[in-house]
């Protein structure tokens, strides 16, 4: 089994393959994508990933009325989620979230990653108050070597929220086994699993440098 195949067999690792997502995918690994464009299906995709992500959500009953009559029915406490936008990529799949979670809250975590050794150095970091009450959704749409993952992931633990879940859009197998050595109770959702990291850390085959093509900065 290679690498790839054996990260999916992670019960606390889920692969969204919804066909919707992963026609959008394809379409957004392509080298020959606008920065609009790219922009756009990572926008509709998040929307999409927004479903399975929030499909545990707890609910709690309320009373309404319908023209009819009383009932008792279900609603979601958006205010208690709060996602965690790990810049500067994490931010491209922050509003597609917001738009299926429109009460939740915000946080940063800046983290930039060292070229020469790959490690993560953190330069903001800012939660809504109350996070033990909260279940955090982190957002970085790469996992490749899980450095800035453990270290966002780390950072937040600090703020003792309710729960952390990770959602990325491609994972390497080297970041889910960083993730697992370090944060073996945090879930990862992604929409795909790839094949390895090449010597500069990206994700192959992948879909080159997230910030720079969301951002069209190269
Ligand atoms: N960050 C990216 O944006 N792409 C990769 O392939 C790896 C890390």
């Amino acid at each position: 089994m290679n690498a790839a195949a054996q990260a999916a067999t992670d019960p606390d690792v889920q692969v969204i393959t919804h066909p919707l997502v992963q026609h959008k995918l394809t379409l957004l690994r392509q080298k020959d994508l606008s920065t609009s464009s790219f922009r756009r299906l990572l926008h509709e995709i998040s929307v999409l990933m927004a479903y399975e992500v929030t499909r545990e959500m707890p609910t709690h009953l309320v009373e309404i009325e319908t023209p009819l009559t009383k009932m008792m029915s279900p609603v979601i406490d958006g205010k208690k989620t709060c996602f965690v936008v790990v810049m500067r990529a994490g931010s491209g799949f922050l509003d597609g979230m917001l738009e299926v979670v429109p009460g939740a809250r915000v946080g940063h975590i800046g983290l930039y990653r060292d070229p020469k050794t790959l490690g993560a150095v953190e330069y903001y970091f800012k939660m809504p108050h109350g996070m033990d009450e909260r279940d955090a959704i982190v957002l970085d749409p790469m996992l490749a070597t899980g450095n800035s993952a453990v270290a966002a992931v780390d950072r937040l633990k600090e703020a003792r929220p309710k729960s952390i879940r990770f959602v990325c859009l491609l994972a390497a197998p080297e970041g889910i086994a960083n993730m697992r050595r370090h944060h073996a109770d945090v879930p990862i959702i992604t929409a795909a699993i790839d094949e390895r990291l090449n010597d500069h850390g990206y994700i192959v085959p992948g879909l080159g440098d997230a910030g720079d093509r969301l951002f069209g900065t190269k």
